[in-house]
């Protein structure tokens, strides 16, 4: 067969026959094969240098902008692009589909009943191939022509992570008012418990990784809350080599912040993962911080009852108890579980399930305690033991009938 010269191949799509069958599409990629064309083709499509993973929630109108941008400013670099969407209800996964039928290179993860933006970033990372990897938010707060010098510091060789970072000179944290910028130096300076305090922006939300130091972590990652750079710094063996590079901190383009006051629980909870979170997990540290309220909102109902007579001790500690429970469940559905939270029927269910669970938890309380009071233990180790494996077997239960099955 004689080779077809390369000038044919490149403008055959549109010289093939309008009519053209399976088997003639297969034929023409067969000669493109021989003459080894199609084989490079793929492998150009193929060999990434850079994966960049943005998660949004009800960023729709933010997407086609920020691609827009991305396809500017990485000329001639081989990238992709992956949008990790929670289900928002603005529809934003829709319009990254719409995105991708028009550029291959735009991908989205459209994941359903679970929140996030660390979860989101580390299955962003780990659904992308190239050897380098960004993550930054979608709002176009994180200038995206960063993007070219953190490729180029860390193609050098030396260093594993680069930071845009608002807190080394040339940076600039933009139009925050001054109670975020306070708050946001508070977290940066309680940070330093466990990252290296030479890292001046460890809240920031906008960096390039090599996918080798990713990788080498990934397993030892806690994924709670808003912080991955944090979490990345706080896990794994070898201190991450990094450079911070200076950027203005942009107003967001379009749609609203999801930053709320819940954040600085996530916060907190992914600070005691990293410090004690081999020895007892971080949700159980919330669900016991909550259960210690629910203590008091037991005694102050009791007393609202007992103590004017309106009912007998016995109901008194049967209403409060169901009291407690019920409010455990929301404090716990809200913080928690706040990236898996259960709304409308399900919420419902799950009360009733979480009732269950803490009525068998508080006969197992009683009885232990009795059990170790009648052989000989005092008073308070007694009680102290019972409210203890009430509270784990409260934990392990309600943590797996529900909330669902999940490992930390
Ligand atoms: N998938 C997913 N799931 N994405 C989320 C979620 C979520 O639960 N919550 C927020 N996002 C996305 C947003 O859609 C946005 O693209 C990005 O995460 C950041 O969220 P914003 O709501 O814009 O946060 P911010 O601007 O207040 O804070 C950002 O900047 C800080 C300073 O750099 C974040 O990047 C912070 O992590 C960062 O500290
Ligand atoms: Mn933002």
């Amino acid at each position: 067969m004689t080779p077809l010269p390369t000038a044919d191949l490149a403008s055959t799509p549109t010289d093939w026959p309008a009519t053209a069958t399976m088997a003639d599409t297969a034929s023409i990629s067969a000669v493109a094969g021989t003459i080894g064309l199609a084989a490079d083709a793929d492998r150009a499509v193929l060999a990434r240098e850079l994966s960049i993973v943005v998660p949004t929630f009800n960023e729709s109108a933010n997407v086609a902008e920020l691609t827009r941008r991305l396809g500017e400013t990485l000329r001639g670099i081989a990238w992709e692009l992956v949008f990790v969407d929670d289900d928002s209800p603005d529809r934003t996964a829709e319009a990254v589909r719409r995105l991708s039928q028009q550029d291959a290179r735009v991908r989205v993860i459209q994941r359903i009943g679970r929140r996030g933006l660390s979860s989101a970033c580390v299955e962003g990372v780990l659904a992308t191939s190239a050897p380098f990897v960004a993550v930054m938010d979608a709002d176009l707060q994180h200038d995206e022509r960063l993007l070219p010098a953190m490729l180029q510091a860390l193609g050098k060789g030396g260093l594993d992570i680069a930071i845009g970072s608002r807190y080394v000179d040339g940076g600039q944290i933009g139009e925050w008012d001054e109670q975020r910028a306070l708050i946001s130096r508070l977290a940066t300076r309680v940070s330093h418990a466990v990252v290296p305090a030479a890292l001046k922006d460890p809240m920031s939300g906008f960096f390039m990784i090599r996918r080798e130091a990713f990788m080498d972590r990934v397993h030892s990652l806690s994924a709670l809350g808003f912080k991955i750079l944090v979490d990345l710094f706080a896990s794994g063996t070898q201190p991450l080599r990094f450079v911070e590079l200076p950027y203005e901190f942009r107003a967001r383009h379009a749609g609203q912040s999801k930053l709320d006051s819940h954040v600085a629980w996530d916060y907190g909870m992914l600070l005691i993962d990293k410090l004690i979170g081999r020895w007892i997990p971080a949700r159980f540290v919330s669900f016991g911080l909550i259960g210690s309220a629910g203590v008091i909102v037991h005694m102050a109902v009791l007393a609202a009852l007992f103590k004017p007579g309106l009912v007998s001790f016995q109901l008194g500690q049967a209403l409060a108890a169901a009291v407690a429970m019920v409010f455990n469940f929301f404090v716990n559905n809200l913080l928690t579980y706040r990236d898996q939270r259960l709304r409308g029927a399900r919420l419902l269910r799950g009360l009733a399930s979480f009732m269950l669970v803490c009525s068998v938890g508080a006969v197992a309380n009683v009885g232990v305690a009795q059990f170790l009071f009648s052989h000989e233990q005092g008073w308070v180790p007694a009680a102290l033991i019972g409210i203890v494996v009430a509270a784990v077997w409260n934990f392990a239960t309600s943590s797996f009938y529900t909330w669902g099955r999940r490992s930390g």
